[in-house]
């Protein structure tokens, strides 16, 4: 008698490695691109994040300091909320009584050794945590509105400013075809000419320009831009006063004013009515929307930012406690994401240690 025939053989398919480790491999190959895409490595022509930091290094970065507004003084005080903004919204911040605040003053420019009476953007930016954890960051600028719509305009903003090697300023032939291809930019000049410059920090107006949402407890949204408008009376800095003023001329006067006491801003809230611009930081409102004083800032002292607790702060707008969010503004996602490249780029060189004089 012959033996049995031997059982059949399990199908080979499922044996044979190739197929799955080729679609690890695959996908392994899809993440690199995915990373090198969001990174900024390929796709040249896309703008992104490191590129638009890049413009902004524009060759010569800073190790250690923020990439821009990076020269600046830590400060901290506190917000209590007025009884309004509690109908405004139901963000913790506006119900309850005090809220711790820590931020940063500083003037706008890549130059940590720029002269502070010569800046003609100034800024404030804020931490404010809540009792249960929540934050609130913002950073304003003393301009009312932005010089562009788009991340794309700034990114052009940056290439036609930059100083063209031969004669120290920027080429007027890139400016102007940086002006007709974003004409919104030329209010933002005329403001630049024509605003009175204040004498400080603390009679100067901050402006967040960028539209966000206050919820209220109905769960009813409505657009807002707010601004830190100081009580300080307004006193101008004048041409030769700029000219003739210390380097850290605003430094000084802050110290000098904080000895003497907090100093305070209201926070002012703007609604926007049915089709004003809610995603375009270059556009103002109409000056008669309805506008609330929502608390007021006070801030008590204030600390150097080589070692004050600011320095390890990315000031993202778009950190916004519950009862706050977004607008669909492409430049406020942009800031999210240059921030973070900026704040990614100082903090590595500040662990590396050639962080140079931002660490001491
Ligand atoms: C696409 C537009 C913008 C880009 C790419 C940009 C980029 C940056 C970067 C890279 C930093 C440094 C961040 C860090 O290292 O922590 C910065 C800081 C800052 N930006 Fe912007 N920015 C933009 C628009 C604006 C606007 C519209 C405002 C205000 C109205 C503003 C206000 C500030 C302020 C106040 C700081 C200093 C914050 C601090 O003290 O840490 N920026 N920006």
């Amino acid at each position: 008698m012959s033996s049995p025939p031997p059982d059949p053989l399990p199908p080979t398919t499922s044996t044979a490695p190739w197929p799955a480790l080729v679609a690890i491999a695959t996908l392994l190959l899809v993440l690199a691109a995915a990373f090198a895409w969001v990174g900024g490595w390929i796709g040249r022509d896309r703008l992104t994040a490191p590129r638009l930091v890049d413009a902004i290094e524009g060759g010569k970065p800073y190790p250690g300091f923020r990439r821009a507004h990076s020269k600046g003084v830590c400060v901290a005080g506190y917000f209590e909320p007025s009884a309004q903004a509690a109908r405004l919204s139901r963000a913790r911040v506006f119900h309850q009584p005090r809220t711790a605040v820590q931020g940063r003053l500083s003037i706008g420019g890549a130059d940590p050794h720029a002269l502070d009476a010569q800046a003609r953007v100034r800024s404030l930016a804020l931490l404010l945590k809540t009792d249960d954890g929540q934050e609130w960051r913002m950073a304003m600028n003393s301009f009312p509105f932005f010089a562009v719509a788009t991340p794309a305009g700034f990114h052009a903003q940056l290439l036609a400013s930059r100083p063209d090697p031969a004669t120290g300023k920027p080429d007027p032939a890139r400016m102007a075809a940086f002006l007709a291809e974003y004409p919104e930019a030329k209010r933002f000049q005329a403001w630049a000419k024509s605003a009175a410059w204040s004498s400080s920090w603390a009679n100067t107006a901050y402006n967040g320009v960028n539209a966000f949402r206050f919820i209220d407890a109905a769960g009813r949204e409505r657009f807002v831009r707010w601004s830190m408008q100081p009580q300080a009376p307004f006193e101008p800095l004048g041409d030769a006063e700029r000219e003739h003023a210390d380097a850290d001329y605003l430094h000084e006067d802050l110290q000098a004013r904080l000895q003497q006491g907090p100093l305070r801003w209201n926070l002012v809230v703007t609604e926007a009515a049915a089709g004003d611009p809610v995603d375009d930081p270059s556009q103002a409102w109409p000056e008669d929307r309805p506008q609330h004083v929502a608390g007021v800032l006070v801030l008590e002292r204030s600390q150097p930012q080589a070692t004050g607790p600011c320095r390890d702060v990315n000031y993202d707008p778009t950190v916004v406690p519950e009862g706050i969010a977004l607008s669909d503004d492409p430049i406020l996602a942009a800031r999210a994401a240059a921030y973070a490249v900026s704040f990614h780029r100082r903090e590595r060189e500040t662990a590396r240690g050639d962080a140079g004089e931002a660490t001491r």
